[in-house]
């Protein structure tokens, strides 16, 4: 069946000849069209155009009919970073927090990521798989066309296959792209604290094979960060995954100058996610590699943590890209509207720089740029139609306003 936009105000994030990411300068650019239309056939964008150019449409193929006047028309966010797969969410923490305790003082006294796991453990699959459905459909509703959900509070062999169970099956049944990435080695394990290297080899002897055996992951992760895993264990973990086909996504930088980034790009991770702490041998090392810069504004505001240097990083030619990170404990909320409006208020990105760092770049850390992140023939269908608005600088600086008014994935209007 044929659904066919007419009247878009503004046409969004257009390409005529589509890339797989956007750069330094070109980030700035983002392609739009006035007054269009857009004609999708079954789940892909077949046209789009000038409403000059809307005679060319034969109107007896067309099934429904959406006027979009003074409506902007966006391609669906996609959000590379997130754990929405959790057993609870951790509140009390969070006052922990305001009262004084760091979140690695939290993480010390077996809270944080491990509360989580113990939580999980306990937690029925179903019970694991209705909560994500949940928070799919609010991120849907928020106008999340794709997300990458992580493992990594199973923290054993059973409870991490237990979570990707969950992941696949949120993959198969939730209208979103989905990808899943196994990070097992998401936090030492108590029993393993005091040789956190021995652990290492249970994610790579016993963890990896099975993942890999049951085809439960698309990309493997690690927490190379202070406190958590050295970049010696998150070398050999990542050399383990490349082994059967796993490539790295690995959250690096977040608590300090720990070396995670230039360990990433050795090994050719897709993205490098967090980045707080970036400096010029940071930049260096990213310049001229394949991996995407991917700085997650919910846990800096969260966490109160020092802000990325995105303008350093743009200017130095680097591309960045922009995920919401959403998970119990560092960022609670997978709002891309509200990850936007904190890339213009807290790292200065302008509106198109913002955009393409929540579709295009985020896209492309996801592995699925060529078929999602833009407005581009032959691309699926997934986007979103906001309400009345002026243009596009009004999205990031409507801050905790939901603007999405109209979800379209694979074709298909979607009941809010
Ligand atoms: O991306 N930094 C490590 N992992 C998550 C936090 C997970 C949690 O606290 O539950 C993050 O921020
Ligand atoms: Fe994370």
């Amino acid at each position: 069946m044929r659904l066919l936009l007419t009247n878009i105000k503004e046409l969004v994030q257009v390409e005529d000849n589509p890339v797989l990411f956007k750069a330094g300068a070109e980030m700035s650019r983002v392609d739009t069209i006035r007054d269009a239309f857009l004609l999708i056939y079954e789940d892909k964008i077949e046209d789009f155009g000038s409403m000059d150019r809307l005679f060319e449409v034969p109107d007896e193929d067309v099934l429904v009919e959406i006027d979009c006047s003074n409506r902007l028309v966006y391609p669906a966010f996609c959000d590379s970073h997130s754990h929405l797969v959790y057993p609870a969410p951790r509140e009390k923490e969070f006052v922990d927090r305001i009262k004084g305790l760091s979140y690695e003082e939290i993480a010390r006294r077996g809270g944080g990521i491990l509360n989580s796991a113990k939580r999980l453990h306990e937690t029925a699959e179903d019970d694991l798989y209705n909560d994500a459905m949940d928070r799919i459909s609010e991120i849907i509703k928020m106008g999340t066309g794709a997300v990458e959900i992580k493992s990594g509070y199973g923290l054993n062999t059973e409870d991490e296959l237990k979570m990707l169970r969950v992941i696949r099956r949120i993959k198969e049944t939730a209208p979103l792209c989905v990808k899943a990435t196994f990070l097992g080695a998401h936090a030492i394990p108590q029993e393993y604290k005091n040789n956190p290297a021995e652990y290492a080899d249970v994610v790579i002897n016993e963890m990896i094979p099975q993942v890999a055996a049951e085809e439960l992951a698309d990309y493997i992760d690690v927490f190379c960060d202070r406190g958590f895993f050295s970049v010696e264990d998150t070398e050999r973990i990542l050399m383990a995954g490349m082994k059967y086909g796993l490539q790295a996504k690995i959250h690096a930088n977040e608590l300090g100058f720990t070396g995670g980034i230039q360990a990433g790009v050795k090994y050719n991770a897709l993205s490098v996610d967090h980045l707080e702490f970036v400096g010029d041998e940071e930049i260096k090392a990213l310049k001229d590699s394949e991996t995407m810069p991917t700085v997650l504004p919910g846990a800096a505001f969260f966490l109160n943590m020092p802000y990325s240097p995105v303008r350093k990083m743009i200017e130095a030619g680097l591309p960045v890209a922009l995920a919401s990170d959403y998970n119990p404990g560092s960022s609670p909320s997978g709002n891309m509207s509200f990850i936007s409006s904190m890339g213009c208020i807290k790292y200065n990105m302008i509106p198109e720089e913002v955009i393409n760092a929540t579709t295009i770049n985020t896209a492309y850390a996801m592995g699925i740029s060529d078929k999602y992140g833009s407005i581009a023939r032959g691309k699926i269908a997934n986007l979103f139609i906001t309400g009345t608005m002026p243009g596009i600088e009004y999205l990031p600086y409507s801050y905790g306003t939901n603007l999405v008014e109209t979800v379209i994935l694979n074709g298909e209007i979607q009941s809010l």
